[in-house]
């Protein structure tokens, strides 16, 4: 009888003189829709994926869970359009409909300037979603080593981790699959239903609520038990966070406004903001960049370090406000400085802000010193043994951020066999 699999199952390799398994993998890919033969398996002894023709001493081992027509906890049974069993092509394919709402899901993320520095691939047979770097929403300027551009993607790929959770599948992820391809920044495997765990899937709800807010917030304390979920919601990608102390609070507002005043004055920094931000009266179609609706009121007075996205021009209109004295900050970093602690650093800051949406919070960037090398070490808490900070938010209790525009799934998606 031929041999049959599923994504998800275990292959084993017995010794033919013992029948203890030799070496077992998952198959995370079939290349056949009717499961036969070959798999690409990743094996659990090496975590490296190759195609396999299995011999006769190999054997299937299901995982006994089979995701087609099951009800998920997700969104499969409350949208129509949205069917994950079979409408196109094979019977345990995700539908279009899926497909692209997840994607929109995952470009729901925050990104510099809202760039979107990202691409997404489908591949329907082997259910593998691939996110590359889309060099277009590049910042020449401002993020020469792409850091912020991996950290924009990584936030995406956590969205989309998120989605699929919600979708009800079990998902392996692996960021930079392809030594060879530093552009390949991450595929995401969805291997079978979920079992009946919450995380991440009951972030969810945040996903497409969260934006950035550059509003003023209260003078509010925020109680300990949410920072304890947003230090252990960071935490759960590697990534340290950890709440700026009054004296080192005011070394950061000192070198982000001597960031913000260097940007205003330095031509790189100006072009790539004007390649993203849109005055009031712009009529281009919107599906990128800043929004002069969002960039918030200018700041009278308060310690709160705004990014402005006018350049420094007058927006007709906009109003001028106070902003926080003791903005609450909360620094991410990790322990060293590499792509793959990059792509860490945007999962780990879209988990935090998604858990602070949840929790009522709302949320801005502070990245300004973070783009000049000499202002970014200066930035770090030494007593804390923090090594490279990576990311800074500004968390608290304020409006929220108003909508911004997204380029259509569409756009960013190819769906392959
Ligand atoms: C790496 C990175 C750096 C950012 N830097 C800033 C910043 O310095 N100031 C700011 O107001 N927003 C900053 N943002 C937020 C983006 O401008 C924002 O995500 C984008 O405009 C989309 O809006 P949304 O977050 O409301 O979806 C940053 C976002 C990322 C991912």
């Amino acid at each position: 009888m031929p041999m049959h699999a599923h994504v998800g199952d275990q292959l084993m390799v017995e010794s033919p003189t013992t029948g203890a398994a030799k070496r077992d993998g998952e198959i995370v890919g079939l290349r056949h829709d009717d499961g036969t033969p070959p798999y690409d398996v990743r094996w659990s002894d090496t975590d490296q994926v190759t195609l396999v023709f299995p011999g006769p001493d190999a054997h299937i081992h299901p995982t006994g869970h089979e995701p087609e027509g099951r009800g998920p906890k997700g969104r499969r049974e409350t949208t129509g359009d949205r069917t994950s069993t079979a409408t196109h092509g094979s019977a345990r394919s995700l539908s279009d409909a899926v497909v692209m709402a997840l994607v929109e899901d995952a470009t729901a993320a925050p990104s510099m300037h809202n760039a979107q520095p990202w691409r997404f691939q489908y591949f329907r047979r082997r259910r593998v979603f691939s996110l590359r770097a889309d060099l277009r929403g590049a910042l020449p300027h401002t993020d020469p080593e792409l850091r912020a551009l991996h950290i924009g993607c990584g936030a995406a790929l956590m969205n989309l981790r998120v989605a699929v959770a919600h979708e009800g599948w079990e998902a392996q992820t692996r960021p930079l699959p392809d030594p060879g391809d530093p552009m390949l920044l991450a595929s995401v495997t969805l291997t079978g239903p979920l079992g009946d765990e919450a995380d991440p899937a009951d972030l969810y709800p945040a996903v497409r609520t969260r934006h950035t807010s550059r509003f003023p917030f209260a003078e509010t304390e925020i109680p300990a038990s949410v920072r304890t979920s947003l230090v252990d919601a960071a935490h759960r990608e590697h990534v340290a966070l950890s709440f700026a102390p009054g004296w080192h609070l005011q070394s950061i507002v000192d070198l982000a406004l001597e960031a913000e005043a260097r940007n205003l004055t330095d031509a790189g920094a100006a072009a790539d903001l004007a390649r993203f931000t849109r005055a009031t009266d712009d009529t281009r179609p919107a599906t990128e960049g800043v929004p002069a609706s969002a960039f918030g009121p200018r700041r009278r007075l308060g310690k709160a370090p705004m990014r402005d996205f006018a350049g420094g021009k007058t927006v007709p209109g906009r109003p001028t406000a106070d902003f926080e004295t003791f903005p609450h900050l909360a620094l991410l970093s990790t322990s060293r400085d590499r792509p793959v602690d990059w792509l860490r650093t945007g999962q780990a800051v879209e988990r935090v802000l998604l858990r602070a949406t949840l929790a009522g919070l709302s949320a801005s960037f502070v990245t300004q010193a973070l783009e000049w090398q000499d202002l970014r070490w200066p930035l770090r808490d030494p007593t804390s043994g923090m090594a490279y900070v990576q990311m800074m938010l500004r968390l608290g209790y304020g409006p929220p951020g108003p909508r911004t525009p997204r380029r259509p799934a569409r756009d960013v998606l190819d769906i392959e066999p």
